[in-house]
């Protein structure tokens, strides 16, 4: 069985007071989430997320995080510190990092390694652009993004990653992706991912989609075979909506 997780994503929001204040307002809402709940939090509110949410289910997190130990890296932030701030997993290779911070996908890669070797969660984000989509482009993007995220790590290392489909298009755009577009792309990610690791392996691997996610078509997505839960921006930034979210991510 895969598990089926709840992420949301607070990108350039909350500051560590305003995220201890939502954490003590969706801890008790979320009490008996079907799915696990985890909050993608700004490097500056990861302690105090982590405080807040010390007694409950809730699992705070990273939206990104430099490869290397350490070093002379200036702005960049190191797993080590992550997790010493309470992170247990990251955001790798989001659109928003891809696209305005012109990450590669050599530089996906190695922070991947970097998750993985400091038992960090990396769940790895791909998509397509709409024109990709549009030429026919959809299934070699996403197996070029898959590829190299994983190029070089050992099968057993990679089956231990959560992937992400977040359509470039459907990216806090209101543009959700129909649940029949999302379970056949999740389809092909986990052809790509058996043609890559081995038969079967796709389907160890729990696959969210993200893109403008609300309450009100969570339970159409989550109905579909291949789809592992939900990453959410904006409809995750109010915890009386991501409550409901989360609620609905059943199986
Ligand atoms: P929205 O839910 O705001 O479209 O954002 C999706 C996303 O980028 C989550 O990582």
């Amino acid at each position: 069985m895969r598990a089926i997780y709840a992420v949301g994503n607070w990108k350039m929001n909350k500051s560590g007071r305003e995220s201890a204040t939502y954490i003590e307002t969706l801890a008790p809402l979320v009490k008996n989430s079907p799915a696990r709940v985890l909050l993608a939090a700004p490097f500056t509110a990861i302690g105090a997320a982590a405080a807040a949410a010390k007694d409950t289910s809730l699992s705070i997190g990273a939206q990104n995080i430099h490869p290397a130990r350490d070093g002379a890296f200036t702005g960049e932030i190191s797993a080590l510190m992550l997790k010493e701030a309470g992170a247990s997993f990251v955001l790798v290779g989001h659109s928003e990092r891809r696209r305005l911070f012109g990450e590669s996908d050599e530089f996906i890669r190695e922070k991947v390694v970097r998750c993985l070797q400091s038992d960090l969660l990396p769940i790895l984000c791909i998509g397509e652009t709409e024109s990709e989509r549009e030429g026919h482009k959809t299934r070699a993007v996403l197996a070029r993004q898959i590829e190299s995220a994983l190029h070089g790590v050992p099968k057993e290392e990679a089956l231990k990653i959560a992937l992400a489909y977040e359509p470039v298009w459907a990216i806090g755009t209101g543009k959700t992706a129909s649940a029949e577009t999302v379970e056949e792309t999740h389809a092909l990610c986990r052809s790509i991912l058996d043609e890559l690791l081995g038969k079967k392996s796709g389907e160890k691997i729990s696959i969210l989609y993200g893109g403008s996610v609300k309450p009100d078509h969570i339970s159409q997505l989550l109905a579909k075979r291949e789809v592992d839960g939900v990453l959410v921006g904006g409809a995750a930034l109010d915890p009386h909506s991501f409550a409901q979210i989360v609620m609905n991510c059943k199986k």
